[in-house]
């Protein structure tokens, strides 16, 4: 993609959802690649700082479909879809609110870009689609079984995009996320997440004396250490596979789905451990009882990723991911 072709050639891209922590790096990374984009965000998660001067901002929700023929009249190459609400736990106590959001604030964007005769969908979806892991690593042929509401929501979406796609001809990319973190390395986004529940803004928190201490659920798990496994990549790394996808469609005419991580296991206890060498704060971690639903491991493979889209991660090693991460927490927070 040359960044300096005319405006009238750029591939025009609606990330909806591009406020938020994933969305902005990959509005970014459409935006550093030459596209030019709009924003479509309600702003309840995602933030007004996490805008960019060079990107459109359309201040508009999901479940208003006039909202969001409205913005899709204007013409668009392709939709990222990034805009869903993500608490794997609060999904099991809160079904209809993520029904609502996630399956018929899809189906409202799938059905206006139907209408506007909008090509290609970039769908950000989920490792919580496999449920627990019946081998490891989790390549896309593994059993597809969410054991949360959360999972079931991206499956049923996935489902759903193979159906508009045999009947109505609508591309897609599905794009499994395992654990995100990280924040570009730039220091282009400097949002915080309101209310983190993942851990490494929960150790980040702590290190920067946001909380007092933090928890680390269980250290009895058949692992390494005792505590959980994770596949973490930087969402700078997940914001390319975005933009390869969208190239990937544009290419081949053809729907495909990713598992995107880093291959590499990461415990809890390796995180915390490292993230207090890294910030020189002791961050107090306490042990306590295991978190509902959660598997002892979850390592992706993603040679599907590689050998489609060309895709590696390239900045998810665990010092980039705290780096990165421990830079904007630091600056909010206003350690020098
Ligand atoms: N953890 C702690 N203490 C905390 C927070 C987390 O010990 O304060 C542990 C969890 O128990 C787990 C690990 O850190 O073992 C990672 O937990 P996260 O909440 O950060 O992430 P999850 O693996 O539970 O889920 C994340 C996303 C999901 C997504 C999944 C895919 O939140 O949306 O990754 O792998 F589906």
């Amino acid at each position: 993609m040359e960044k300096a072709r005319e405006t009238s050639e750029k591939s025009r891209i609606l990330v909806i959802g591009g406020a938020g922590y994933i969305g902005s790096h990959v509005t970014r990374e459409f935006l550093d690649q030459g596209y030019a984009v709009t924003v479509f965000d309600n702003l309840s998660l995602g933030l007004r700082r996490n805008l960019f001067p060079d990107a459109d901002f359309v201040h508009g929700d999901i479940m208003q479909a006039m909202q969001l023929r409205e913005v899709m009249t204007e013409g668009y190459d392709g939709c990222v879809h990034l805009a869903a609400l993500k608490a794997a736990g609060e999904s099991m106590t809160r079904p209809d609110a993520y029904a609502s959001v996630n399956l018929s604030g899809t189906i409202n964007i799938l059905n206006e870009m139907l209408a506007a005769g909008i090509p290609n969908m970039i769908f950000s979806s989920s490792a919580a689609i496999f449920g627990s892991p019946r081998t490891l690593p989790i390549d896309e042929g593994h059993p597809k079984s969410p054991e949360n509401f959360y999972g079931y929501t991206k499956l049923e979406i996935e489902q759903l995009m193979g159906w508009y796609d045999r009947l109505k001809g609508l591309k897609y990319a599905a794009i499994r996320y395992f654990n995100a973190a990280g924040y570009d390395v730039a220091g282009r986004v400097q949002g915080l997440e309101v209310n983190p529940q993942n851990l490494l803004p929960v150790v980040m928190e702590t290190a920067a004396g946001m909380r007092k201490g933090m928890k680390i659920f269980g250290s009895d798990y058949p692992t390494r250490d005792g505590t959980c496994i994770r596949d973490y990549v930087h969402v700078s790394d997940l914001a390319r596979a975005h933009v390869s996808a969208f190239e990937y469609l544009g290419r081949h005419k053809e729907s495909i789905a990713v598992n995107l991580g880093s291959e590499t296991g990461v415990s809890v206890l390796e995180m915390v451990q490292r993230a207090r060498e890294i910030t020189g704060k002791p961050i107090p971690a306490e042990v306590t009882e295991r978190r509902a639903g959660d598997p002892a491991e979850l390592v992706a493979s993603s040679g599907k990723a590689k050998e489609v889209l060309g895709w590696e991660a390239s900045c998810s090693d665990l010092d980039t991911l705290i780096n990165s991460t421990w830079q904007v927490y630091r600056k909010n927070s206003g350690i020098s």
